[in-house]
């Protein structure tokens, strides 16, 4: 990954893994696998110093993983280049498109915690005062929830770290919108994310047969989980392991008619359809491409990230800055763009042959990564294309939830076959805080809630032959 912006800095040997003396320090790093040195984010470069890497002595000056070195003299000098960082000012979401928030008397506070970014609001007689958003501290763990449940698994120690990093963030958050007086928190989440918020062990929901610890989580003071506030939490309740209280709060606020689907595109994508037969939901792993991991420029919707794509050398990118990457909603433009323009042959391959393209001065993609990004629009396409195909229905109209469905063109996603033409689509915003916000002004919207997790039908997408077919079909680009 190209980037100019280095910090150079001298650690001093110590017991502790490197990327956290680095975070202590004020450098915390993009840890995406967890530190499994498997994706390759956490790049440094070690200057000098004495170095080890699995038992073997290093050559300085190297490139090497920083989860993966250790310090054996004394002191060491290192370059971190600002990509290697966990990156702020992105662009966080923390709007929705429908409905009006109930009238409520007292301040109340709504949370979306997500997997990777955390965003809250406080409301006060049907009007949000304020908004505050952040990303979850818990990404230093990995950047997916099988990473959080991989690391919760390890140890008891390993699930309070990860429980505390949650807190931590959701703490800041709590400070910025002056939360010592409001008189409810509510909170939605994946149910990984929940599971974990509450302290409880989330292993069973990364093994078969995939059963929640709980589904329905008990009302708590904010306090006995380590918030700073007195109120009590509300939690909004999962309607299974893979499709949490953020798609439950989805569900519930939009009340989906017939014919309607709600689809949140994320590292997983849910889907949950008002088919003829009844509400079915699935879920499918599209995989964190889009979120740019595994794509050698790739990078979240972050400052320097290039946003959208029109063309050689037309590009926009978020921030008042030079271009250092690109993130989802920019590479699927690529896609369409260059399709369009005969640059890619329908199985995504570069017209003439090469095996990179050059989209600015330090910004390219690998054949690699568009065969990457191929496979997560396949996903989502399938997910869907395979659930209506079960419910022998067709979608007419389909919500699009989440913060990359917020900044993607959707004409460019309907082109490339990510999304399927024909249907009404509507961009319904952060679904889940709008749902945490009802909760959170009407406790007793907890009953219907409670009773929107046990209407879904749960279909296995593996289990529908339909999918594959789907899958195969749509790694192409029509
Ligand atoms: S390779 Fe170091 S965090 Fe992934």
């Amino acid at each position: 990954m190209p980037d100019k912006t280095i910090h150079r800095l001298t650690i001093l040997r110590s017991a502790e893994p490197l990327p956290e003396v680095l975070a202590r320090h004020g450098f915390p790093l993009d840890l995406r696998c967890g530190g499994k040195g498997t994706c390759g984010r956490c790049l440094i470069k070690l200057l000098n110093g004495r170095w080890e890497c699995d038992g073997q002595e290093l050559p300085v000056p190297i490139q090497a993983k920083a989860c993966q070195v250790r310090l054996l003299s004394d002191s060491g000098e290192i370059a971190i280049p600002e990509i290697s960082l966990q990156q702020r000012n992105g662009k966080m979401s923390s709007d929705w498109a429908f409905g009006s928030l109930p009238e409520c008397a007292e301040p109340v506070i709504a949370i979306d915690l997500g997997t990777t970014t955390i965003a809250a609001v406080k409301i006060h007689q049907g009007r949000i005062l304020k908004r505050a958003s952040c990303y979850n501290a818990q990404n230093r763990f990995g950047d997916n929830i099988i990473a959080r449940i991989s690391h919760a698994e390890g140890s008891a120690e390993s699930l309070v770290e990860l429980q505390r990093a949650a807190v931590a963030s959701i703490n800041e958050l709590l400070a910025e919108l002056e939360a010592e007086n409001v008189s409810r928190i509510a909170i939605a989440g994946n149910t990984v994310m929940s599971t974990i918020l509450h302290g409880i062990d989330p292993s069973p929901l990364g093994k078969i047969p995939f059963i929640p610890p709980l589904r329905v989580f008990p009302v708590r003071k904010a306090s006995e989980l380590g918030l700073k506030a007195e109120a009590p939490l509300y939690t909004v309740p999962a309607i299974s392991a893979y499709i949490g209280g953020d798609l439950t709060a989805g569900l519930a606020e939009l009340r989906l008619a017939p014919g309607e689907m709600l689809v949140d595109i994320g590292t997983n994508c849910e889907i949950i359809f008002h088919a003829p037969q009844g509400l079915v939901c699935a879920a499918a792993a599209a995989g964190p491409a889009f979120e740019g991991a595994g794509i050698h420029c790739g990078m979240r919707a972050v400052d320097g990230a290039i946003e959208h794509y029109f063309g050689k050398d037309k590009f926009s990118v978020i921030g008042d800055t030079d271009p250092k990457g690109i993130c989802g909603s920019g590479m699927l433009d690529f896609l369409a763009v260059e399709r369009q323009a005969g640059h890619l042959n329908e199985f995504g391959r570069l017209q003439p042959q090469r095996e990179t393209v050059a989209l600015a001065p330090e910004v390219f993609l690998h054949e690699r990564d568009i065969a990457q990004l191929l496979k997560a629009k396949a996903a989502v396409a399938s997910g869907i294309l395979a659930l209506e195909e079960h419910c022998q229905s067709q979608a007419g109209k389909i919500f699009l939830a989440g913060g990359f469905a917020q900044y993607l063109n959707l004409n460019n996603a309907i082109a490339i076959g990510m999304l399927p033409a024909g249907r009404e689509y509507c961009i319904a915003g952060n679904t889940s805080l709008a749902g945490a916000a009802h909760l959170a002004c009407q406790p007793d919207f907890t009953a219907t809630l409670e009773k929107y997790i046990e209407s879904p039908q749960e279909i296995h997408l593996n289990s529908l032959p339909a999918f594959e077919d789907h899958f195969i079909d749509n790694l192409m680009l029509s």
